[in-house]
């Protein structure tokens, strides 16, 4: 088998709805380069590939039930690109991946932006590339509402190749700069895109020699069969949000199937589905870890968490039933989870507590050995090329799997013992043909 690939999503210190009132969290660790850093550093010291950071153009949500937003730990959090810049000369090795909309930007900007992080942090940047669902985002854009999926997914596919044909302007030797003859760039390894498209037009070239690492990589996290297209033709990784392992095959199969109509290999994607890993010395220790997050769940925050799908809950009792859904606006969500309710015996608050950890991503509670294990079935099953680390609460999730997780992965040869190189390509194993 070869190694997993592992990368660290450090989004708000942590994904669990309360992490940012745990003891061992700064509360205001989002706003903070030493928090992140301190993150950054054990995932290197871990070899991981990556780090990664999500983004949203908003505050986004609603105040439902009132008093939610308030609670939500989403409201202050630093600019990924700012972010990675200042992390990459505190870095030596480790991949700096950032969330960068299509919707709401414009490719030279966007071409620029990342390969200038990549410039400055010797060829270990990578774009992930999202259409901005988000009602919120487009209110702080001029939209009233989030343009159409169509819309979005034709602009997303063109905005790509415009940043790739950008990143293509120079070849890597066309800057000479030689004093003697006065050359500065030798004009035949220059490429002007004269891009004409539906949505853009570009001429270019983008004002920056090429990669070092001949283009910064490019990550994916659609789903739909128009993100998977997407991805099948220009991604180097996949993200994705799968919580069973059925789900998890198929999607990979469905990635892999799709890429030998671009000319590609299965080895040239790489599938990471989220991996919420809790892990502790012993199974006891671990769901302790846990329960003492669920306990810090403010209930207002449970509510708002089951809103969309069961409406206010709040006249209820959060230690009693589940009630039936009744409205017929929330009818067809809500029954998944009524059903679930119905089939655990779950009362509100142990509701809101089973979906309050993962955010939709797969979640194991145990030993490093039951992680490990869990990993090396979903490699060897197909569903996962390696695994995004969905952090509960940082820095003690990063610094318990790279303590208990990676060593036990290395020990069963699942994982690199050093680096292979310093470029993220080189250690993703991704060079484009
Ligand atoms: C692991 C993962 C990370 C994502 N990160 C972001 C993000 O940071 N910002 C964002 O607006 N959307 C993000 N998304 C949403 C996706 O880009 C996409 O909009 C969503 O999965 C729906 O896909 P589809 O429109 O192709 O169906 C993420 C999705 C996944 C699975």
């Amino acid at each position: 088998m070869p190694h997993l690939k592992l990368g660290l999503s450090m989004f708000r210190m942590g994904y669990h709805i309360a992490a940012w009132r745990h003891p061992d969290v700064p509360a205001d660790g989002a706003m903070r380069l030493d928090a992140f850093l301190r993150v950054t550093q054990a995932a290197e010291r871990g070899l991981f590939d990556l780090v990664f950071l999500a983004d949203e153009l908003a505050v986004r949500g609603s105040d439902n039930p009132p008093g939610a937003q308030a609670r939500s730990g989403a409201a202050a959090e630093l600019e990924p690109l700012t972010l990675l810049s200042a992390l990459a000369p505190l870095t030596r090795t480790i991949g700096l991946v950032a969330t960068g909309s299509t919707t709401y930007s414009e490719p030279y900007n966007l071409a620029r932006q990342f390969l200038s992080l990549d410039h400055l942090s010797g060829g270990r940047a990578g774009w992930n590339v999202v259409t901005s669902w988000g009602a919120e985002d487009a209110l702080n854009f001029g939209h009233m509402t989030v343009p159409d999926y169509d819309t979005r997914y034709d602009r997303a596919a063109e905005f790509v190749d415009v940043v790739r044909g950008l990143w293509a302007s120079w070849d890597a030797d066309a800057f000479v700069r030689d004093k003697a003859t006065g050359l500065f760039h030798d004009p035949a390894k220059r490429h002007v895109l004269e891009h004409k498209g539906r949505c853009f037009t570009v001429r270019g070239p983008l004002s920056m020699a090429r990669s070092p690492q001949g283009e910064p990589v490019m990550v994916f996290a659609g789903d739909s069969p128009a993100g998977r297209d997407i991805a099948a033709r220009s991604a180097d990784i996949v993200f994705t949000a799968k919580q069973d392992l059925a789900d998890a095959k198929a999607f990979y199969a469905s990635i892999k199937e799709r890429l030998p109509a671009h000319g590609r290999r299965e080895e040239d994607v790489v599938v990471m589905p989220g991996l919420m890993a809790i892990v502790g010395r012993t199974r006891d220790e671990a769901r302790a870890k846990l329960d003492a997050l669920q306990a810090l769940i403010d209930p207002v925050l449970g509510l708002a968490s089951l809103y969309d799908r069961l409406g206010d809950l709040s006249a209820h009792d959060v230690d009693g039933p589940v009630p039936e859904p009744k409205d017929p606006a929330f009818r067809s969500r809500a029954e998944v989870m009524w059903r679930l309710a119905q089939r655990e015996g779950y009362t509100i608050r142990q509701l809101y507590m089973a979906l309050a950890s993962g955010r939709g991503h797969r979640v194991v509670v145990g030993t490093p050995a039951d992680i490990a294990d869990e990993m090396a079935h979903w490699q060897a099953e197909r569903a996962a090329d390696g695994f995004n680390v969905i952090p509960t609460h940082l820095p003690a999730a990063i610094d318990d799997f790279v303590e208990m997780v990676v060593p036990e992965l290395q020990r069963r040869g699942l994982f690199r013992l050093a680096y292979e190189g310093p470029r993220l390509r080189d250690n993703l194993g991704l060079f484009r043909r």
